[in-house]
């Protein structure tokens, strides 16, 4: 009969294998590619000492091409649950180590079983992904592992958080956990994904990339806008994700959580007042005005790099969660287009799922013109917006800064698609359009019969400008409910949120609606 203590050292030896990974080699070819092992990465991630391992033993069952005799305790994949800032958060991290991280049908099933305690359990889950993808040898195991993952994905999705960090590679049919998933944060230089490899690409296309010209972070930062966060290496990458993490609530049934809040002045900020520039055609900074309304450094920007036509983050404001969602005047004038609605409509939806408050910052021309733009599909992608906006039952505050025209004024979170509070600084112009294009169109006959056509045109739009270039009128409709001076913004949305705290708003029941996808 073995005795406990040979037991005990069996388990002991058993462990220390498990947490060898691929071996000291493996380990040291990942870091010099400055990479953290998946272990490494977790203990970072999570609160000190509070990371639970969950199937540290689990082996995988391949018997074939010699798989029998290479078996690595815990399957390339180490998952379990822990402490992020205090809260109880899912994990699961690929080893790059062990089969190149690869996905086997163990492996697939340690992934399941997290998920599924984060969804009983109603907290989040976040993946960090570094793998070569379905474990070769296992063949189709392998792809329904992956689809017993994205089921999850999905089911779960709305319910708990759910975040992606791509630390490593990325590519084929894998890539489409973390497309469902909430966010995706991709780590510069080290990581990529794609569909198709570059190989792929160049047989059925012929067109020469590199993997990270492909699919690297900045390609997806900038042009596709697959991720929505980039960081330069691993370390930075658990930073940015531990801080998203304290915005966001455990599940949809919670409300965000709150940071104390120490009231240090007045809130005044006088800055707000020179802001707008004297000319209409004169672009300045939303994020200056952002900064100036919201607690001091809780700005979090995502998808930074991405139609920076439209700005949007998360904050706080007296300590309470928020998402911002801004025009943004230094591009493109602050205009609508395809990609900022579908940008625009992603961070409401996400904020609507899990009761984060909505402050919407207007100064909009329009929607962007051309064949370019209608081609693409305007008309749906803006809609995503208008519906995504109208469908949100969090609260929702408005400040239009100056221009709030045309169609984009109705989906840029007005009171008639349900926006709670809409305040307008004094130098608002709501009106269909611009004073110069309306009065071109609207005193055609005039201006054209002048004999001094530039001194009528300008009369002309200075007629149209007295009459509705400002918030005046919609004030007096009572489509906005207070016209503000900018420097008690701050004031105001203090009060507007903390009015808001327990808002209720109950939708038609409905198996779920269409959204224009
Ligand atoms: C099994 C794999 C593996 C895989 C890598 N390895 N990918 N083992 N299945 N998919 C192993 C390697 O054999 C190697 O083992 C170790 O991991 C490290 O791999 P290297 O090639 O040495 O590393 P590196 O040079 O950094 O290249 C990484 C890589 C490359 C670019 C990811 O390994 C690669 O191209 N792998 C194959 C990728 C792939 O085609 N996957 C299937 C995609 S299709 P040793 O023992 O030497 O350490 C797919 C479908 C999903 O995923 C569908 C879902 C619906």
């Amino acid at each position: 009969m073995e005795s406990m203590k040979s037991k005990i050292n069996l388990l002991e030896s058993k462990k220390e294998k498990a947490l060898a990974g691929g071996g000291s080699e493996r380990i040291s070819k990942q870091h010099q590619k400055g990479k953290l092992t998946a272990r490494e990465r977790i203990s970072l991630l999570m609160d000190r000492g509070t990371f639970e391992e969950i199937g540290m033993m689990v082996e995988h069952r391949s018997r074939d091409f010699g798989m029998e005799k290479q078996v690595y305790l815990g399957d390339g994949v180490i998952t379990g649950y822990g402490k992020i800032n205090g809260r109880l958060t899912y994990v699961y991290s690929q080893d790059f180590t062990v089969f190149g991280g690869s996905l086997s049908e163990t492996h697939a099933e340690k992934i399941c079983k997290i998920m599924d305690l984060a969804m009983a359990n109603k907290a989040p889950l976040i993946g960090l992904n570094d793998s070569g993808g379905a474990r070769i040898q296992e063949g189709v195991k392998s792809l329904g592992g992956y689809a017993d993952i994205f089921y999850r994905n999905t089911i779960a999705s709305g319910f708990i958080p759910q975040i992606s960090t791509i630390i490593g590679p990325c590519a084929g049919g894998a890539v489409y956990s973390p497309a469902i998933t909430d966010f995706i944060m991709m780590v510069e230089h080290t990581s990529y994904m794609f569909v198709t490899g570059p190989n792929v690409v160049k047989t059925v296309t012929n067109e020469e990339v590199s993997a990270e010209d492909l699919g690297g972070a900045q390609s997806h930062a900038s042009k596709s806008g697959v991720t929505h966060l980039t960081a330069k290496n691993d370390l930075k990458a658990i930073e940015k994700l531990r801080q998203l993490m304290t915005y966001i609530p455990q599940s949809c049934e919670e409300k965000t959580p709150r940071k104390k809040y120490v009231k240090k002045d007045e809130e005044l900020r006088p800055a707000l007042n020179d802001i707008i520039p004297q000319s209409a055609q004169h672009p300045y900074d939303i994020k200056d005005v952002i900064r100036n309304v919201v607690d001091e450094d809780s700005f979090l920007e995502i998808h930074k790099e991405y139609a920076d036509n439209i700005v949007v983050g998360f904050s706080r404001i007296a300590g309470r969660s928020i998402g911002i969602v801004a025009n943004q005047p230094m591009s493109l004038a602050g205009v609508l287009d395809v990609d900022s609605s579908k940008k625009g409509a992603r961070f409401v939806r996400f904020c609507d799922c899990f009761n984060i408050p909505l402050l919407v910052l207007v100064d909009v021309p329009g929607f962007l013109p051309g064949t370019d733009q209608e081609w693409n599909g305007i008309i749906s992608n803006g809609a995503k917006l208008l519906y995504a906006f109208s469908e949100a039952t969090v609260p929702r505050v408005t400040v239009i800064t100056r221009k709030a025209y045309g169609g984009a004024y109705d989906v840029m979170n007005s009171k008639h698609i349900g926006a709670d509070i809409n305040y307008a600084w004094p130098s608002a112009e709501i009106a269909v359009m611009g004073a110069k294009g309306a009065s071109e169109i609207i005193f055609r006959k005039e201006i054209k019969n002048a004999e001094d056509k530039e001194a009528v045109m300008k009369e002309k739009e200075e007629e149209y400008a007295q009459k509705f270039a400002h918030p005046y009128r919609a004030a007096a409709r009572g489509f906005i409910d207070e016209v503000i001076t900018p420097e008690i913004t701050r004031q105001k949305l203090i009060k507007a949120f903390e009015m808001l705290e327990n808002k209720k708003k109950e939708l038609p029941v409905k198996k779920h609606g269409n959204i224009p996808l």
